[in-house]
């Protein structure tokens, strides 16, 4: 099978419905993306080049609309951020963000995370990876939609440092079954820094999210994971 058959029979983790750009949205991102965003190429991107500096890089994926990452970008003036998210009205709100606050630590990508980390991250050069509240895709015939599952584990690792955190979140109990037991399967690449424990409590560092807030008020948990990359 050619790569281009290849890649369009991959299950994506994502349906795009763009809905409407506000006004706002799409102002910040005409104006904005220039600046703040990174066009998708498939070749490897110069990390210290991009933020002008090397402290350690930290990797968002679907970051909705930005607002718990420009938190965190704010909170921690010693790390990078790499947001990654394909639903451009929540791009174009985090773009705003950016330049409200005056963030000079974070840049975006507007693409598929997957093929992001294939073709742009480098390998061994995140520090961290989080993943907050991934779509929980409920239905039995969507599960392989989710992208918490150990190819994807397996890729990201090839793209973490030695100790890197990987933080994941979930508001949807069966989705954090899963996590556990695909991270389970690749165990001789993470290490669990909860102990005996599966689960840790959301840690000061991570501000909670739109998402997590929606989730709250239908009465839903919430599971934070946070494993480690093992040295080689
Ligand atoms: C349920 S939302 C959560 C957003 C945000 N983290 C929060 O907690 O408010 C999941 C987000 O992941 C994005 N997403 C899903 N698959 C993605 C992929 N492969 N690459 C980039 N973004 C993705 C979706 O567009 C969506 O905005």
């Amino acid at each position: 099978m050619s790569e281009a058959n290849t890649r369009l029979r991959r299950i994506r983790s994502f349906v795009l419905r763009e809905g409407r750009l506000t006004r706002g949205q799409q102002q910040a991102l005409e104006r904005f993306w220039p600046k703040y965003g990174v066009d998708y190429r498939e070749a490897p991107l110069d990390l210290s080049a991009l933020f002008g500096n090397d402290r350690p890089v930290i990797l968002e994926i679907g970051f909705g609309n930005g607002e718990s990452l420009a938190a965190q970008a704010a909170a921690e003036p010693q790390h990078n951020f790499l947001g990654i998210e394909v639903h451009r009205p929540g791009v174009g709100h985090l773009l705003r963000l950016i330049e409200e606050q005056g963030l000079t630590n974070l840049r975006l990508l507007h693409h598929d995370a997957v093929e992001v980390l294939e073709h742009m991250i480098p390998p061994r050069a995140l520090a961290g990876v989080q993943i907050y509240f991934p779509d929980p895709w409920p239905k039995k015939k969507h599960h392989k939609r989710r992208i918490v599952q150990p190819a994807f584990l397996r890729l990201l690792a090839t793209r973490m440092q030695p100790g890197a955190f990987l933080h994941l979140a979930t508001d949807w109990q069966d989705y954090a079954e899963h996590m556990v037991e695909a991270l389970h399967q690749v165990a001789d690449l993470f290490k669990n820094t909860a102990g005996n424990r599966e689960y840790v409590e959301r840690p000061a560092r991570r501000p909670q999210t739109k998402f997590e807030r929606r989730g709250q008020r239908l009465g839903h948990g919430t599971w934070d994971l946070i494993w480690r990359r093992r040295a080689d």
